[in-house]
């Protein structure tokens, strides 16, 4: 049995779905532990493409069992939704899946909100699915959580008080706000619904943990988007770190076996905020064009750039990271040469840490690169020498393993040197 912890170690979007899916077919428990609808995963069902924001990718997995914890913002509109969906398609979610009755509820006016500030000059590029109004409500202890959700009088009565709260705040952004009835008019049915589903989630968790269960806690975004250790105030408003797996599933750091961080052979970001290594050139757009680096949930283009060391040496650390799954190796093939950025300058001193302000020069070495096409790659020594010398030179420069190479799209072209799920 083992208990392991998948976080992005740039900024989101390092190709989580496929690494979790290749996790899961050992798990008997997939925990998402943060975020919520900001993230976005692309399922293939019944041959059909998907993309589910809240519910963990692992629901594919008859044996699995898949947890809402109590670090989430959920939209039971989304939620249900996704439900539906996988039902049509023969994928029974209800029976598999919990949410935890401390998970915090995202109502239309945190959508209202977001969208309105997103819409004025403080814009940061969020996705516009509430996801920072309602983490405030959380912390300004008025938020709706899912258990009082449960409770149509709670509920009515925190709306009440949220809303009072919000309506200068949106008067000033010049928009409305929807009436309390009109809020908790449409909650009844989704009361109902998600009954059956909402427990204990932490219980639910130790509880696998004493039977000896695998277990996989799926974070969302990625370390550079983490509200404490991120580029703020360009981050989202969840624990995206490996420490959110804790305070998000409730369970002690003594309870995690491993942490494995998603690291994309090149560096991606979506909406504003610092990014040293960032290419507005045509071999940014190549790397755009052959990623399919477009958001799943907004389908906004990524900014992309070349590898970060010391972005990466920072998750690294931030995270306790045993071991990286290396993804989308194959988009870097045909590059003549790769630019890594190995360190940084910043007024005028070569250092390896980011800045508060993000704003630092980076310093590349130019590396080799390969034309070959990796997909038949099935173990590291059949990768071409400068595809096998540049993730050497990442387990040097970070000083641990990669346990998980991808060289394409589909599942099986993966080069798979250690599953922490397999003990
Ligand atoms: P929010 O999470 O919607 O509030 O957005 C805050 C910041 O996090 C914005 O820059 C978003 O683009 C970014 N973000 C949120 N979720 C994801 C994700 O799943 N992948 C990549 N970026 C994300």
């Amino acid at each position: 049995m083992a208990t392991v912890v998948i976080v992005g170690a740039q900024w989101g979007d390092e190709g989580k779905g496929k690494v979790v899916d290749l996790y899961t077919a050992n798990a008997d428990m997939v925990v998402r532990y943060a975020g919520g609808p900001n993230a976005g995963h692309t399922l293939v069902v019944g041959g059909e493409k998907t993309i589910v924001r809240l519910v963990p990718s692992g629901i594919l997995h008859e044996q699995t069992s898949c947890v809402l914890g109590q670090g989430m913002v959920i939209d039971p509109t989304v939620l249900l939704a996704e439900i539906e969906m996988l039902d049509k398609r023969g994928v029974t979610a209800r029976k598999r899946l919990w949410v935890s009755d401390r998970a915090h509820v995202i109502l239309p006016y945190h959508i209202i909100v977001d969208s309105l500030r997103e819409s004025g000059l403080n814009a940061i590029g969020t996705t516009k699915r509430g996801v920072g109004p309602c983490y405030e409500d959380k912390i300004a202890r008025r938020g709706v959580t899912i258990g009082t959700l449960m409770d149509a009088q709670k509920t009515q009565k925190a709306v009440e008080q949220a809303l009072s709260a919000w309506a200068p705040v949106v008067a000033a952004l010049g928009g409305s706000l929807p009436t309390v009835a009109e809020v908790t008019d449409k909650l009844g049915a989704i009361r109902e619904e998600l009954a059956p589903m909402v427990c204990d989630a932490a219980k639910r968790v130790h509880e696998a943990i004493v039977a000896k269960k695998n277990i996989l806690m799926e974070g969302a975004q990625g370390t550079l988007l983490d509200i404490d250790h991120g580029t703020y105030p360009f981050v989202t408003s969840s624990t995206a770190t490996a420490g959110g797996a804790c305070t998000g599933a409730g369970i002690g750091p003594t309870q995690i076996d491993a942490v494995v961080g998603l690291v994309k052979a090149y560096t991606t970001r979506v909406g504003g905020g610092p990014f040293p290594t960032e290419l507005n050139d045509a071999t940014g757009e190549r790397l755009r064009q052959r990623g399919g680096e477009f958001g799943s949930v907004t389908g906004r283009p990524r900014r992309t750039g070349w590898l970060d060391l010391p972005a990466l040496r920072y998750a690294t650390r931030i995270n306790g990271l045993n071991g990286f799954a290396f993804t989308k190796l194959d988009v870097l093939s045909g590059e003549d040469t790769l630019q890594v950025c190995t360190s940084y300058k910043v007024n005028g001193k070569v250092t390896d840490d980011l800045p508060l302000d993000g704003i630092a020069e980076p310093v590349y070495e130019t590396f080799a690169g390969w034309k070959e096409d990796l997909s038949s790659c099935s173990s590291m020594e059949s990768l071409p020498g400068a595809a096998r010398d540049y993730v050497r030179m990442v387990e040097k420069a970070l000083g641990i393993p990669a346990w998980l190479v991808g060289t394409g799209q589909e599942r099986a072209a993966t080069i798979v040197t250690h599953d922490p799920m397999v003990r």
